[in-house]
């Protein structure tokens, strides 16, 4: 059966201060609703959108267990044991494959998507066919690894690549020739140039058995230690087997461990067209876009602004007033206990800022 889960135990530290340690991005109110009384998560998003395509029973979330509480209170639909909570973060290969392996001790044929919680996604619809086409994919081969690809728009560096080789059979899917991740600029400008690379969403459809292999052949280490967890029987004893063995796993994403080596393959990763609006709300400035335009500046919360332009404004609290005069092209942040500013230009090394407030402060 389809089954799909949702990543969402990233850190989302370009989007500090407002995205934090113990409430990351993906659990921010962040997002307007089209009703415009109220706000919601990214997450409850990315669970909303897979319920278009799915019974909520069959969606799964992998988080980091510090997040479980709240995930489980963002998603009133999510069923308990549907929620699949990591020790500590090892990034995406590990989070990939210990849902696969659950999914799959559930329902050993299980066909699985595994979807991001940090994207805007419209419409809808368009998500949900293209979904559905990528699962149709594996009734063509069902050993495949299948990516939903984006038509890219700018030389990113943060995104993975890939290239789109020979169609096959099922119409908006093609066979990937190569895949990169994160390259450099140079690369990533060589491969929008070429008109034959899509960027890869993040987002995949698999049999969770077939991505499980891919781990045993490329990252050996996370399939021998998943495999320890599957064998002890549910409950505390699993707990135990989890806690030990998850945090001395290789840290690495699933783009870098199982996409790139799998596309030397050939025939072995696809990618089926994802053709929507789409969003990675990854820094201050992609969060800027689904913010309110006012007077030339991108606003969010309460703010004035007077000859002030091209500035990104958010303040998280309602009762906290952020007023700029003569401002330009800046960020300017305030939540209740840091106030963050840097030119718009700057806004990538907020991360860069997250390290060096850690050390000192
Ligand atoms: N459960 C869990 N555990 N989820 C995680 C972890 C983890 O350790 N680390 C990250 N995630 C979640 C994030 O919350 C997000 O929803 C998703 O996995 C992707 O992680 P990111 O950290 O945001 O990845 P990225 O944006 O750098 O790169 C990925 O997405 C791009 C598109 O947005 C890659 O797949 C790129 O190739 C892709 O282009
Ligand atoms: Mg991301």
């Amino acid at each position: 059966m389809r089954h799909a889960v949702v990543m969402a135990g990233g850190s989302g530290t370009r989007l500090w201060p407002l995205s934090r340690a113990a409430r990351p991005k993906q659990l921010l109110d962040v997002i307007q609703d089209d009703t415009g009384d109220g706000a919601h998560s990214l997450l409850a998003e990315a669970f909303a959108r897979l319920e278009a395509v799915l019974p909520a029973e069959r969606i799964w979330v992998c988080t980091a267990a510090r997040y479980g509480a709240q995930v489980q209170a963002a998603l009133p639909r999510l069923r308990p044991d549907r929620l699949v909570l990591e020790p500590v973060a090892r990034d995406t290969a590990n989070a990939v494959g210990l849902a696969a392996a659950l999914v799959a001790e559930a329902d050993p044929d299980a066909e699985l998507a595994v979807v991001s919680a940090d994207h805007v996604i419209r419409p809808v619809e368009r998500f949900a066919a293209a979904l559905t086409t990528a699962f149709d994919a594996l009734a063509a081969r069902p050993r495949a690894l299948v990516t939903l690809g984006i038509r890219p728009t700018a030389p990113a560096t943060g995104f993975g690549y890939v290239r789109r080789g020979a169609a096959i059979e099922v119409p908006g899917v093609a066979e990937a020739a190569a895949f990169k991740e994160k390259p450099d600029r140079a690369t990533a400008e060589g491969y929008l140039a070429s008109g034959e690379y899509l960027w890869n969403s993040g987002m995949f459809v698999w049999r969770a058995r077939t991505v499980l292999d891919a781990l045993a052949d490329h990252l050996p280490a996370t399939a021998a230690g998943l495999d320890r967890v599957v064998a002890a029987a549910a409950g505390p004893g699993r707990d135990a087997v989890l806690a030990e063995v998850f945090p001395a796993l290789p840290k690495t994403s699933v783009d870098y461990a199982v996409l790139e080596p799998a596309a030397t393959e050939p025939g072995r990763v696809l990618v089926a067209d994802l053709d929507v609006d789409w969003l990675d709300v990854g820094s201050w400035p992609a969060l800027a876009q689904t913010l309110a335009a006012a007077d030339g500046n991108a606003v969010g919360g309460l703010a004035v602004t007077l000859d002030s332009a091209g500035n990104i404004v958010f303040s998280d609290d309602p009762e906290h007033l952020v007023a700029l005069v003569g401002v330009r092209d800046s960020v300017v942040v305030a939540t209740a206990d840091v106030t963050m500013v840097c030119p718009v230009s700057d806004a990538e090394r907020v991360k860069q800022l997250l390290g060096a407030v850690e050390e000192r402060h």
